[in-house]
């Protein structure tokens, strides 16, 4: 009775065990693999250095799988496009204040209100990504490029209106502009793997 006892306990904490080795192999197998973000990374196209630099494995990316690595670049994008939509409004008040040329100051304005529209673009993207809903996501993705690109032409376009010695300000909002546009070509090749895997 007791030799029986025992037996089918034994069994049973096989079968446990080998249930929880199979789940967390399961969960193993669809984690980033470093094979996967160098996949990414160097994807023509892909600014590698800044891939790298983003996707550097932290013990939160290690744990991510591939939707958990697009919801990622997302908000970090969006934390990068907030930053860089603070600094265009606080330069069209600045101008404003010393009253720069208007075109300046609109131009500076209109960007403001871009990037405001690219951050809430991305907030819905994040729920079209819990939706699994591909084709809103290349969308929204696709009109972020598109004003990103459009506010990035207003800053070159009125960088000799800004009052001399002080130009390398469109210089370094042209440098944030085109990391956030980095970040979009990182964030459209995540979500064509992410397409293919059909998570
Ligand atoms: C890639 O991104 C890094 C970091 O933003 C930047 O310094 C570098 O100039 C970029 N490289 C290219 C080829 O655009
Ligand atoms: C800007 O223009 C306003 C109205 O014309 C004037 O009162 C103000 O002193 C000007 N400011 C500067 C910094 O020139």
């Amino acid at each position: 009775m007791v030799a029986y006892i025992s037996k089918n306990f034994s069994l049973g904490l096989i079968v446990i065990l080998s249930l929880f080795v199979v789940s967390s192999y399961a969960r193993l197998s669809m984690m980033v693999t470093k094979g996967e973000i160098d996949a990414i990374c160097t994807k023509k196209g892909v600014n590698s250095t800044l891939c790298f630099e983003v996707l550097k494995p932290t013990p939160e990316i290690s744990t991510l799988d591939i939707s958990g690595l697009a919801k990622f670049v997302i908000n970090y994008e969006n934390q990068k496009v907030s930053d860089t939509q603070m600094h265009v409004t606080l330069f069209a008040v600045i101008f404003k204040s010393i009253n720069a040329s208007k075109e300046l100051c609109s131009a500076y304005q209109k960007c403001a209100y871009l990037y405001k529209d690219v951050s809430n673009s991305l907030d819905s993207s994040l729920k079209a990504l819990a939706a699994k809903d591909y084709i809103a996501l290349n969308v929204g993705v696709g009109a972020s490029i598109t004003k990103t690109n459009t506010c990035g032409h207003y800053l070159s376009t009125t960088k000799q209106m800004i009052p001399k010695d002080n130009q390398s300000i469109a210089e370094d909002l042209l440098m944030e502009n085109t990391v956030i546009k980095d970040l979009f070509d990182i964030i459209l090749v995540t979500l064509k793997r992410l397409e293919k895997k059909k998570y």
